[in-house]
């Protein structure tokens, strides 16, 4: 029995106007089921790109897969047709993106919102959408899941504003989240709550995380093994202790010093 999400020998280019940018260079990386993992590097490291290649999210005109695969249970997802991973998405594999003030619509309520993703993936009512929504509200711990429904996006706080994402991003019942900086533009005490809480409901619901960021003690807090990602190539991988305590990669030396 294979590993439940695994990437090998992976190497993708960005072709620019001054030819190939390799971007992204992973020899091997495993997951667990139930596992939460992390990948830390500095900004421009590649950690959107692997992120968005894992969903299949890169345009194949700007890029170029020179080899690889990426299995999530058994299937490589590199070999699948548009169809196949509009189905993963969301069903299978969801994403919060780095950004939670851009993830909304403006102009829509969240209950608009969150019955359209629900609507997208399941055929049911509408009403029966509003009842899983608000199931999925009370899921990520917003009190009052009836009124929120009625509000639009910036009613709400940056950590409300997250809790939604993360809500959406649940709703459809996919098993394996990654998370890309979710707390990037939250304070520092709304972003121990919303890491708390994906931590919470990794257990809760069985599902698995990869969890994105430049900092590491962001990471040591939900993650039990963290990847170190430099120029796009993994040069570190281990328990988050070993990685933290006793990093062996001066690279990885030189950002645990950054972020003290
Ligand atoms: N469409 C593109 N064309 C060419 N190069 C790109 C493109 N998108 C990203 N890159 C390059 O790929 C590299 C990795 O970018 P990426 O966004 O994955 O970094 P990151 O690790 O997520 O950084 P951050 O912490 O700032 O979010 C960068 O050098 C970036 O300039
Ligand atoms: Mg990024």
């Amino acid at each position: 029995m294979g590993k439940y999400f695994e990437i090998n020998n992976l190497v993708l280019d960005f072709k620019t106007i001054d030819g190939d940018f390799r971007a992204l260079n992973i020899d091997h990386l495993d997951i667990d089921n139930g596992e939460s993992f992390g990948i830390v590097g500095e900004s421009g490291a590649g950690k959107t790109v692997l992120a968005l290649t894992i969903l299949g999210l890169l345009p194949p005109t700007a890029v170029r897969i020179r080899s690889g695969e990426i299995l999530l249970e058994g299937t490589d997802l590199l070999k699948l047709g548009k169809k196949e991973l509009m189905n993963i998405r969301g069903k299978k594999i969801a994403m919060i993106f780095q950004d939670p003030m851009s993830s909304l619509n403006p102009v829509f309520t969240i209950g608009r919102q969150m019955e359209d993703v629900i609507r997208c993936h399941r055929k049911i009512s509408r009403a029966n959408a509003r009842a899983e929504a608000i199931k999925a509200i009370e899921t990520v711990r917003l009190p009052d899941a009836e009124s929120c429904l009625g509000k639009y996006p910036h009613q709400l706080s940056g950590g409300q504003r997250q809790r939604i994402v993360i809500a959406l991003a649940l709703s459809c019942k996919a098993d394996f989240l990654i998370a890309d900086e979710p707390t990037r533009n939250l304070d520092v005490t709304i972003q121990a709550g919303i890491l708390k809480l994906i931590d919470e409901l990794r257990k809760e619901l069985g599902i698995t995380v990869l969890y994105i960021s430049n900092n590491f003690s962001l990471a040591s807090v939900v993650c039990s093994r963290i990847a170190v990602l430099r120029k796009g190539s993994i040069v570190e991988c281990g328990a988050r202790e070993e990685i933290i305590g006793h990093p062996q990669d001066e690279y990885t030396k030189l950002l645990l010093k950054v972020g003290e």
